[in-house]
């Protein structure tokens, strides 16, 4: 079993089944501190501090809420023109310094592999939020904890699992994550809609072929959403050279009621990590799938704070003293 104590969260590769099983059933822990039932002041005392270096509001609000629901402290730095990377401080020194003001950093940054050399200064756990286009750990694994969740009431798990992703697979760092993790199970069928032009890299598609797994690419809609999910992506345009680049891939696959209840099966359950761009020339997941109870988009968002307090209790090594550090809620909740 991986140790997580101490470690450092940067890349899903790290993760093997045992690891996956162990934090998702740490999340499920979670869920009564999580909708108020109950306080856990287990982290009382530690600091986390939230370095987001790159515009976020569910990484890094969940982050803090997370630690802040198991009793800790939380600093953040949003922006690098709010630190002293902006005058040319390295990532190795700005983490020598911060790691002396923490128990553990949750850190996002534009750059591919940025947490990974940041993390090489640190003195305690370093999690990534998101490195550039290369991958966004807690979210495939909150992605994970949302499939298994949804696919319950329908007997199905994450093994033989039938999955749509569409949209910018080229610099979607969510789905580059979760195609690893999802090449962890069994007889798993990946169906990737993208135009040509932003395909899923060879690498994350090799890594899941290499398992035996079935992998479709195509650039059309009709005949690839009889899925049991379909996890829709939105165009990144902070990863390409122009708007007007970005411009001409976006809304080419809008999902709406009308397409949903056309090419999906009765049951398919929509995911998004969010944000969706609703500008109506993107609209890629349209407001009119809000009233769909298939509409998975905001538990998969409120799973991510119970993944982040489980990384936070497996990395500070508190997992097992949960309920010693149990307080009644005394206030009214609308949870
Ligand atoms: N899913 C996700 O990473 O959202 P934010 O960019 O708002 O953090």
């Amino acid at each position: 079993m991986m140790k997580f104590e101490g470690s450092h969260i940067l890349s899903v590769s790290q993760f093997d089944r045992d690891a996956i099983s162990r934090i998702l059933e740490i999340s499920s822990l979670m869920a009564p501190y999580a909708m108020r039932k109950k306080r856990c002041t287990v982290l009382d005392g530690a600091i986390l501090n939230n370095l987001f270096f790159e515009p976020s509001t569910r990484t890094r609000v969940s982050f803090g809420a997370a630690f802040n629901l198991l009793g800790g402290f939380v600093r953040e730095t949003v922006g690098e023109e709010n630190s002293s990377l902006s005058k040319g401080e390295s990532l190795f020194d700005t983490a020598r310094v911060i790691s002396g003001y923490s128990d553990v950093i949750a850190m996002r940054h534009p750059k591919m592999h940025s947490v990974e050399e940041f993390s090489k200064g640190s003195s305690v756990p370093v999690i990534n939020g998101g490195d550039g286009a290369n991958e966004h750990p807690t979210q495939a694994l909150l992605d994970l904890f949302t499939i298994k969740s949804e696919m319950a009431p329908f007997n199905k798990n994450l093994d033989n699992l039938n999955i749509t992703l569409m949209g910018d697979l080229k610099h979607g760092r969510t789905v580059h994550s979760l195609s690893k993790l999802l090449s962890l199970y069994k007889n798993v069928k990946v169906t990737m809609i993208s135009p040509d032009a932003l395909q899923m890299p060879d690498g994350v598609i090799s890594t899941l072929t290499n398992a035996g797994h079935e992998v479709i690419q195509t650039d059309k809609i009709e005949g690839n959403l009889a899925c049991d999910v379909i996890y829709q992506t939105r165009i990144q345009q902070e990863r390409f050279a122009s708007k007007d680049e970005a411009d001409l891939y976006r809304g080419h696959f809008s999902l709406n009621k009308e397409t949903y209840l056309q090419y999906c099966k009765e049951n398919t359950v929509i995911m998004h990590p969010l944000p969706r761009d609703s500008r109506p020339d993107a609209n890629e997941l349209d407001n009119d799938l809000n009233d769909l109870d298939n509409l998975a988009i905001f538990r998969q968002a409120q799973n991510g704070v119970l993944v982040r307090m489980a990384l936070f209790a497996l990395t500070l090594g508190v997992e097992n003293n949960l309920t010693k550090f149990e307080k009644p809620v005394t206030w009214h909740t609308a949870k």
